[in-house]
């Protein structure tokens, strides 16, 4: 399904150590999504289980919640054109050794345990996710955008 979608996107703690914040949001703005909700967070023990919950009894699970929670996370909301499938391919599979080369986690990152990068599965975990760590004034989607103004001339 090829819609306008909104997705919750996270530079994890290794990708903010590692100074690859910058890089990340080029590539999502290269791409054309707009960026309409941005912060630094140290992620609380209770936003993280939240965030994990599905993964909540896996043997990784521990691991990831301490990860989460290593440093701080850089959290952004990105709205665009199909952006959940979009910002998938643009990161690229969990295990950064079977990513595509090009992608995120095939060019920064080496292992599954410490991706770099975080983004939102579907629709329904982007809204559960945007929720655990944004109010709704913490969103600024009421400016134009590039991004936008092309999609609008698809339709004409
Ligand atoms: P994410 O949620 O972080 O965007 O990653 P994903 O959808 O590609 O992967 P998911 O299955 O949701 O797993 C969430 C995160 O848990 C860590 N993980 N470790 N040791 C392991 O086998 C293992 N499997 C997953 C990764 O950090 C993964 O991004
Ligand atoms: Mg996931």
């Amino acid at each position: 399904m090829h819609t306008e979608q909104r997705t919750f996107i996270a530079v994890k703690p290794d990708g903010v150590r590692r100074g690859l914040v910058g890089e990340i949001i080029r590539r999502f703005e290269q791409k054309g999504y707009k960026l309409i909700a941005m912060k630094m967070l140290d992620v609380t023990r209770e936003q993280a289980e939240k965030h994990y919950a599905e993964h909540k009894g896996k043997p990784f699970y521990e691991r990831l919640i301490e990860y989460i929670q290593s440093g701080p996370i850089v959290a952004m909301v990105w709205k665009g054109y199909n952006v959940i499938a979009g910002s998938r391919q643009l990161m690229g599979v969990t295990n950064p050794q079977e990513a595509q080369v090009g992608t995120i986690r095939a060019d920064f990152a080496l292992v599954k345990e410490y991706n770099v990068v975080h983004g939102s599965d579907c629709p329904e975990s982007a809204e559960r996710e945007i929720a655990i760590y944004f109010a709704d004034d913490e969103i600024c989607d009421e400016y134009d955008n590039m991004a936008e103004i092309v999609i609008e001339k698809l339709d004409d």
